[in-house]
């Protein structure tokens, strides 16, 4: 058979090769070639399996064996040369293997289909992604809890329509996003769980004739089980999206904190000073530092919600079994993948390195009547107001305030019972911001003890 005429793998019934179209809309080479280790991992298990079932003799399986692994170093070498006219990854791998060992090579696709092949490759593929975007996570929550640690004490504005609304700590704040990030590594753990049987075996679509060992595949890639579905195995890839969508939600809390720390390192801010490590300078204007990783982050959520909409508007309507379709599930995943990983380096990065401003955060918390809350409950406490009139005649003191440009703290104990008679000077005690913040004692609430617990409990998990 001549390799410029027909395909050398499935050539048999073609006269003719592609047209220079056609092999450019059919190639994944140029990217499934990331899939490389992965599809000889899974070539070597089913290999090896062909030998325990007595499919292949022993010395075929052996050949086969020592070739997948000369393959194997010479890509990771840098050494191997890709052909787009062999299509894929599989193809290129299974013609290099022909070329080391021979005839051997063509009985390595006994009982198997690409089919499968591809399902297994890629699910390991996901499988590790979702590994390594949980360590990143977990570097991200390490420093994020090092933050907090250090910053339980500190007062700063929480806001609610980024108005100023009651003071909080640093560290609840920096608490906030770990909480995120926890559920964010819990998703990728599920889908993780969900992902992790094995296709290999379904073949094409019906399973196979041979006597193959399915749950010796599955063991030997480290699969729980093999799937029990042979059409479903090769056609489905709601792995992948699971994988993105996990990916898209991290992104979001990233995208988030990433848009707060532009924020907060504005000169009209100044709550934190950002690492000259993970900003740029301008070209033009020379007392600018910009907060350029953050705002990379905020935006490469873009593309994985792009990666995710795409990978399921190509699913959605698809029959079963496997279409080529599918083969567009790859670069989403990739780019995805990627972009996530670099996200969430980076901002490891700078929140590790950024240093909050103790004192903006504190002046800046005692602004915008931020107690008000403080002292409306203080009428309920001490009053027996309801909160509804509370929150009235707490109202009428801010407006006072206000008129005459001064904070809740500097108006006269006269002014407060022009408000409500009641009120006395213990009033004052808890119109400061540090009383405020360590007022609020309830599960979950932002005082310095509540924050100290919580990090307690999740230096646990992470030792300082
Ligand atoms: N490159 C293909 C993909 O990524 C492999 C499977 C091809 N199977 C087939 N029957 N053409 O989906």
């Amino acid at each position: 058979m001549d390799k410029k005429t027909s395909n050398a793998m499935w050539g048999g019934r073609f006269a003719a090769g592609p047209d220079a179209v056609m092999e450019a809309i059919n190639a994944s080479i140029g990217f499934d070639r990331r899939l490389a280790a992965q599809d000889i991992e899974a070539s070597r298990a089913h290999a090896a399996m062909l030998g325990a079932t007595g499919i292949l003799s022993l010395s075929d399986v052996e050949a086969i064996r020592e070739g997948l692994l000369t393959v194997l170093s010479e890509i990771e070498a840098g050494e191997f040369v890709f052909s787009t006219a062999l299509e894929d990854i599989h193809m290129n791998v299974e013609s290099r293997l022909r070329e080391l060992i021979g005839e051997a090579a063509g009985r390595l696709h006994t009982a198997r289909s690409r089919n499968d092949q591809v399902a297994t490759d890629f699910r390991l593929w996901v499988r590790g992604q979702c590994d390594a975007a949980i360590g990143g996570i977990e570097a991200l929550m390490r420093a994020l809890l090092a933050q907090a640690e250090a910053g339980a004490e500190m007062v700063m504005p929480g806001f609610t329509h980024l108005q100023v609304a009651q003071p909080v700590t640093w560290g609840h704040h920096m608490l906030a996003y770990v909480e995120m990030l926890d559920r964010d590594r819990g998703r990728f753990r599920d889908a993780r769980a969900r992902m992790n049987e094995c296709p290999l075996g379904a073949a094409a679509l019906a399973g196979t004739g041979f006597p193959i060992d399915r749950h010796m595949t599955a063991e030997a890639l480290g699969f729980a089980r093999p799937m029990a579905n042979s059409l479903d195995a090769v056609s489905d890839r709601d792995f992948a999206l699971e994988f993105l969508s996990a990916s898209s939600v991290c992104a979001t809390h990233l995208s988030r904190m990433a848009e707060e720390l532009v924020i907060w390192s504005t000169a009209q801010f100044r709550f934190v000073t950002l690492s000259d490590r993970f900003s740029t300078g301008s070209s033009i204007m020379p007392q600018k530092k910009n907060p350029d990783a953050a705002e990379l982050i905020r935006a490469k959520v873009g593309r994985i919600n792009g990666a995710l909409v795409a990978l399921l508007t190509v699913m959605k309507g698809l029959p079963l079994a496997y279409s080529k379709d599918m083969q567009e599930d790859k670069e989403q995943v990739f780019d995805a993948a990627d972009s996530l990983m670099l996200a969430l380096a980076a901002m490891t990065g700078m929140a590790a390195d950024m240093a909050p401003n103790a004192e903006r955060l504190r002046v800046a918390a005692a602004s915008g009547f931020s107690t008000a809350t403080d002292l409306a409950d203080w009428l309920v406490r001490a009053l027996g107001l309801p909160f509804r009139e509370a929150h009235h005649v707490t109202g009428a003191l801010v407006k006072r305030a206000e008129e005459r440009g001064v904070d809740l703290p500097e108006l006269s104990l006269a002014e407060m019972r022009a408000a409500h008679p009641g009120i006395t000077d213990e009033v004052y005690a808890v119109l400061g911001v540090e009383n405020s913040v360590a007022s609020r004692r309830s599960f979950g609430g932002t005082a310095p003890a509540g924050v100290r617990e919580r990090v307690a409990a999740w230096r646990a998990e992470f030792p300082a």
